[in-house]
């Protein structure tokens, strides 16, 4: 059984390498929701990743409570946050979820909220008017003056920041991005600087980005301060 200790966040970051034999055996740890989920997918590649996904977060999180993947229950929270269900809300654990790309990363913690965000960075035609509609005041100013080359990155890790916080405080998309200041990453430090909603949040978020890797934006948001994140590699988990 894995451990984990208090103020530590477990972050998990793994790539899709998954032959037809694998996703036989990811597909055999799906709940049957999942299963019906996957065959909804149209797409082949969307069916895959989903299945793949999937078991790797029943695997993990298995791994944390000392039971199988298959018998993992879950419920969500009022605008659809994921948590474990009893009996595995025994173990306190609270997680999130993010895929993007061939990209799945998950973070852990034990009796604190968390969120984690990934985001591949790509094309985006319509950037202007995402940055009007998701971007703070003082965010966009300052958007607007940086060199082209270092927009879409930057974009990325701002979104990432933001999505990362209201994932970690269970709200998703149900309040708007604007309203919430995070730091222009890389340009400047990240962190939370502003959530028009909560006057305390600063002091009480830690709010991180990493540089991209190989194209993607990444970004954890966790309730309190001094948290040290472990990097978890794949062969850290039991057979
Ligand atoms: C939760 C939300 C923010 C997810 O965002 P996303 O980037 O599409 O997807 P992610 O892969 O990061 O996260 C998905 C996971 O978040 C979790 N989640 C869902 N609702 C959540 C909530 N209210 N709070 C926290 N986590 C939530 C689930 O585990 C979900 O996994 P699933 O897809 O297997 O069910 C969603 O509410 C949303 O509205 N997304 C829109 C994103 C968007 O407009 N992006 C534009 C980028 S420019």
């Amino acid at each position: 059984m894995l451990e984990l200790p208090t103020r530590h966040v477990h972050l998990w970051c793994l790539t899709m390498d998954c032959s037809p034999f694998d996703l036989a055996f990811w597909a055999s740890l799906l709940c049957a929701d999942e299963r019906v989920r996957a065959d909804r997918l149209r797409h082949q590649r969307d069916r895959r990743f989903f299945i793949w996904y999937r078991g790797n977060v029943r695997r993990i999180l298995a791994s944390y409570c000392g039971s199988a993947p298959q018998a993992l229950r879950f419920r969500t929270g009022r605008f659809g946050k994921p948590e474990l269900a009893d009996p595995f809300d025994m173990h306190q654990l609270r997680f999130s979820i993010s895929h993007s790309g061939n990209r799945l990363a998950i973070a852990i913690v034990r009796a604190s909220e968390v969120g984690v965000d990934i985001e591949q960075i790509r094309p985006m035609p319509d950037l202007p008017d995402l940055v009007d509609s998701v971007f703070s005041g003082r965010e966009q100013s300052l958007f607007r003056s940086l060199e082209e080359s270092s927009r879409l990155p930057t974009f990325f890790s701002v979104w990432a920041q933001k999505e990362a916080y209201l994932k970690a405080r269970g709200l998703g998309l149900n309040r708007p991005p604007r309203d919430i200041d995070v730091g222009l990453f890389p340009v400047e430090g990240a962190g939370l600087i502003r959530d028009g909603w909560d006057s305390s949040a600063t002091k009480q978020w830690s709010l991180m980005a990493w540089p991209p890797v190989q194209s993607y934006a990444t970004a954890l948001a966790v309730e309190g301060q001094h948290w040290r994140i472990d990097h978890m590699a794949e062969d850290s988990l039991p057979l």
